[in-house]
């Protein structure tokens, strides 16, 4: 299972409608994969679920809180993911106390979490193998919906990750995040996890009649090529629609522009974790 995690530091750049239409394009492929809600906004959840969670839902958040106790094996990622009957699709909900303040409350030893969501991960992955020993296609995909910050969580979420998608808004802010971003992915790998990579940045939301889009577009080709998917999104009222109703892009809307963008995303995601696995 290969993991990606959609971050950005910045909100609204489009984490979590590239997390979903992302897995729903995977699945449209063939592939199987589990989404992973790390925000406590709780948007990929409401999305798959049709609600927030509630303290009857076991949550990522129950998952790495357990990782040491009592009902540690309860809450493996193989005991509480659960099926979109909406969306088709595999998920771990996230939980309002995924915020960082209740992560260091709540949990009292943060400096441990990285690890405990890494081995969450691993433990899914010689899980599945073992239950799929004939069938090892099973959930092939994880990806991770991030919360805009580059704080301990975010640290948590990639230490667990092998690749990073960054959907990417293209004005001159979102530009100098991309270093800050890449600062804070130095650090990681460094600490947490020595073969985390960029799989890629994602121009994501783009108004192609405006001029300054291709201005910009131009620059972060001329800056990022090595790390620029060839894939932009631009922006289309058919990715809002499907985010505001819950739906998934390739059933709803699947000759769209929109869902063929997905798809070419999907394909490029495809091949950029084949060549980062087999280097
Ligand atoms: N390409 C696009 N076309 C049209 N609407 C888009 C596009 N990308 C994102 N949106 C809309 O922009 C809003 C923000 O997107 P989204 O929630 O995915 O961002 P986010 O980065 O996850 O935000 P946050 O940082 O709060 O988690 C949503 O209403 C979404 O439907
Ligand atoms: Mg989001």
């Amino acid at each position: 299972m290969y993991t990606v995690a959609v971050i950005n530091q910045k909100g609204g750049v489009g984490k979590t409608v590239t997390t979903v239409n992302l897995a729903a394009a995977l699945k449209h492929k063939g592939h199987d994969p589990l989404v992973v809600d790390y925000d406590s906004q709780m948007n990929a959840t409401d999305w798959l679920m049709g609600r927030e969670a509630t303290e009857d839902d076991a949550t990522i958040f129950d998952s790495l809180a357990a990782w040491d106790g009592e009902n540690a094996d309860e809450r493996t990622f193989a005991n509480i993911f659960r099926s979109s009957d909406t969306v088709g699709i595999d998920f771990i909900p996230s939980d309002r106390r995924m915020a960082a303040a209740s992560f260091d409350a709540v949990i009292g030893r943060s400096a441990v979490f990285p690890q405990q969501f890494r081995s969450r991960i691993q433990e899914f992955r010689t899980a599945e193998v073992q239950r799929n020993s004939s069938s090892p296609k099973n959930h092939d995909y994880c990806v991770i919906d991030c919360p805009p910050s580059l704080g301990r969580s975010i640290a948590t979420a990639l230490a667990g990750a092998d690749g990073i998608i960054v959907p990417i808004h293209a004005d001159r802010f979102s530009m100098r995040g991309v270093s800050q971003l890449q600062e804070t992915i130095k650090q990681i790998r460094k600490v947490h996890n020595d073969s985390l990579r960029i799989l890629g940045l994602l121009p994501n939301d783009l108004d192609l009649r405006s001029g300054m889009v291709s201005d910009m577009q131009e620059k972060f080709e001329n800056i990022y090529s090595d790390i620029l998917f060839d894939t932009f999104i631009p922006w289309r009222s058919k990715i809002n629609e499907v985010a505001t109703h819950g739906k998934n892009i390739m059933e709803y809307e699947g000759a769209s522009d929109a869902a063929s963008r997905y798809l070419d995303l999907a394909h490029e995601v495809v091949e950029r974790s084949r060549v980062a696995t087999a280097a």
